[in-house]
This record gives C-alpha cells, sequence and structure tokens, in this order.
C-alpha cells in the first residue's frame, strides 16, 4: 500500500478525513476484519510503537476495543484511567499530558468528559491522537465503523435512508455520523424529544411520535445521557420510551437496528428489536475492533514519515 495516502496525522473530527481517506480506511477495515477472524490474528505492524489509552471519562466497549486492536497490531501500551491517577491528587490535565509524553508515547487515544480536549492534546503535544469521544462533540470512529456495517450488509449509500433517534443534543455519537453522512451525501433525518435536539440540525427533523417509519431502512438509537443533562429535559424515561422507543412492530423484514452503545432496553429499544435478527448492534461492536486497528495502522505509518 502506497504510504503516503493518508491525508492526517490525527483523527480528533470526521473533518480530518477526505473521501478518500474514508475508503482508504474501509479497505483495511476489512483486510483486519478478515484477519480478526483467522485463528492467528495478530500482524506486528505496530510492534516499534507505544500507544497511550488515556480515558479520563468511564468506558467499556470503546476502551477494549481500541485495547484489542492495539494488541493485534502489536503495539505496546500504556493504559490510564481517571479514577486510579494522579489526577485524584490535584494534577492538572497538562501536567499529566506532559508527564505522560516525557515516556515517549507515540500515538494517544483519548477520551474526556469536555468537549474539545482532544484537539487541545494535540495542539499541545502533535502526536498524532485519536478521539475517543469529547463531551458532547465527536466520536469519529463510532460514526466510521457504523457507516462500515450498514455497508457490509451489502446496502449501498443511495440506498440508506436513516434515522436517528434519541439525545442527540448530548450525543457525540450524532456529531460525527451527521458529519459523515453529510461528508458522502448520504440520506438520513433525525427525531426525539424537542428539547433534546441541535438547532443546527433542525431541517432533518421529522416527529417520529406520530409518524410511521417504514420510509426510514436504518434505525439509529443513541442512549438518554442522563449524565450529560444538567437539567431535566424530558418528563421521565417511560414517556420517552413511549413516545420514541423502538419498538419491533415498527420494524420491517429490511429494517436494520442499530446503537453505540451501551443500550438500555426498554428505553431506547426494546428487547425483542435488540435481539432481533434485524439489530447490527453486535456487528457494530466487531467492526469497532477492526475499524481502530486500520485507523491506528494508517497513523502509525504517518507516525514513522513524520
Ligand atoms: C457512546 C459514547 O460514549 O459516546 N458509547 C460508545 O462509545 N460506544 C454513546 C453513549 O455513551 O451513549
Amino acid at each position: 500500500m502506497d504510504k503516503n495516502n493518508f491525508s492526517t496525522n490525527r483523527l480528533i473530527s470526521i473533518d480530518d478525513v477526505n473521501v478518500e481517506d474514508i475508503y482508504l480506511l474501509y479497505q483495511l477495515t476489512n483486510d483486519f476484519k478478515q484477519l480478526i477472524n483467522r485463528p492467528a490474528k495478530k500482524i506486528p505492524a505496530l510492534k516499534d510503537l507505544t500507544i497511550g489509552n488515556l480515558f479520563f471519562e468511564d468506558s467499556t466497549r470503546t476502551r477494549i476495543s481500541f485495547e484489542l486492536a492495539q494488541k493485534r497490531l502489536g503495539a505496546d501500551i500504556v493504559n490510564f484511567s481517571a479514577s486510579n491517577s494522579s489526577l485524584k491528587k490535584g494534577e492538572s490535565l497538562n501536567d499529566t499530558i506532559q508527564n505522560l509524553l516525557s515516556m515517549k508515547l507515540d500515538m494517544i487515544v483519548i477520551r474526556h468528559r469536555v468537549s474539545g480536549t482532544a484537539k487541545y492534546v494535540f495542539d499541545k503535544t502533535k502526536i498524532p491522537i485519536i478521539n475517543a469521544g469529547d463531551g458532547t462533540n465527536e466520536h469519529p470512529t463510532q460514526a466510521l465503523l457504523d457507516l462500515f456495517a450498514i455497508w457490509n450488509k451489502g446496502i449501498k449509500s443511495s440506498e440508506i435512508n436513516l434515522l436517528i433517534k434519541g439525545d442527540v443534543l448530548h450525543s457525540r455519537v450524532a456529531g460525527s455520523l451527521t458529519k459523515l453522512l453529510d461528508k458522502l451525501n448520504i440520506q438520513y433525518s433525525i427525531t426525539g424529544p424537542k428539547t433534546i435536539q441541535r438547532k443546527t440540525w433542525e431541517s432533518k427533523y421529522v416527529d417520529s411520535s406520530t409518524m410511521d417509519l417504514s420510509q426510514f431502512n436504518i434505525l439509529y438509537n443513541l442512549r438518554i445521557q442522563k449524565e450529560r443533562q444538567h437539567k431535566i429535559l424530558i418528563p421521565s424515561v417511560e414517556e420517552y420510551s413511549d413516545f420514541f422507543g423502538t419498538k419491533i412492530n415498527q420494524v420491517n423484514e429490511n429494517t436494520l437496528i442499530m446503537h453505540p452503545g451501551p443500550i438500555n432496553r426498554g428505553i431506547e429499544l426494546d428487547s425483542d428489536s435488540a435481539d432481533s435478527n434485524n439489530s447490527l448492534i453486535l456487528e457494530q461492536v466487531e467492526t469497532g475492533v477492526a475499524l481502530r486497528m486500520a485507523i491506528m495502522y494508517l497513523l502509525g505509518q504517518q507516525k514513522r514519515e513524520a
């Protein structure tokens, strides 16, 4: 593969990748998906690199997915989580980062509850950074893996009509997904209680509580993110579920059900839809490892060339 094709040395936002980058990333994701389904799942592509996983906010799926991807590529890993770090002793983010850099990290994966943190750390360090979710801003690897999982089902861009449902206001997943779909001219709408929508996406809004959903072939469910809501924005989760929760009787033969996880069964979707054959949720998770391998592989090449 031509080493110079990937145009960016970071993935902080979907803005960092162009359409060619996305196709290159997906070609590699495809290769790595095959690799991780073989008995010998590892290649030593990143064996000379040390990657720091800086998780200042809780995570299960994303953290494990990045870590597994790094192990499959043979990288050395340093794991940092805020709950057992010197941040608890009053150290600033900047000092933490400077200390970690003195230990010669080559790449950083970062999750933080404050929007803009990934960009801040990149500006300070200039080493390849992958944003694993910053506040309510972006979560680019999630959006990229979601679209790969859709295409992998044999659905072409022109056939997609996706409905994003739920707490869009606090969702960094929606922040990245809408940018990715816009970049590739893919059709989508957004729904949910008006109190948890964003003004910027007003033109995409539909009231799904009163409409037939059969025109949409993908229902993308978002979690009600109570931990990011600083006031009461919906009357109750039960009412949310009644009006906006995905129910199996709304799901046609060809409808795909998606969710970035963690899912709250019975709130944003019922168990019958989460566990149905229409659900892509576990494939999203599987794709995540391959896609993260692909992005770290490409950024690793950039790092060596720098
Ligand atoms: C998402 C996140 O943390 O932004 N989860 C994930 O990364 N898979 C969505 C969420 O928390 O609801």
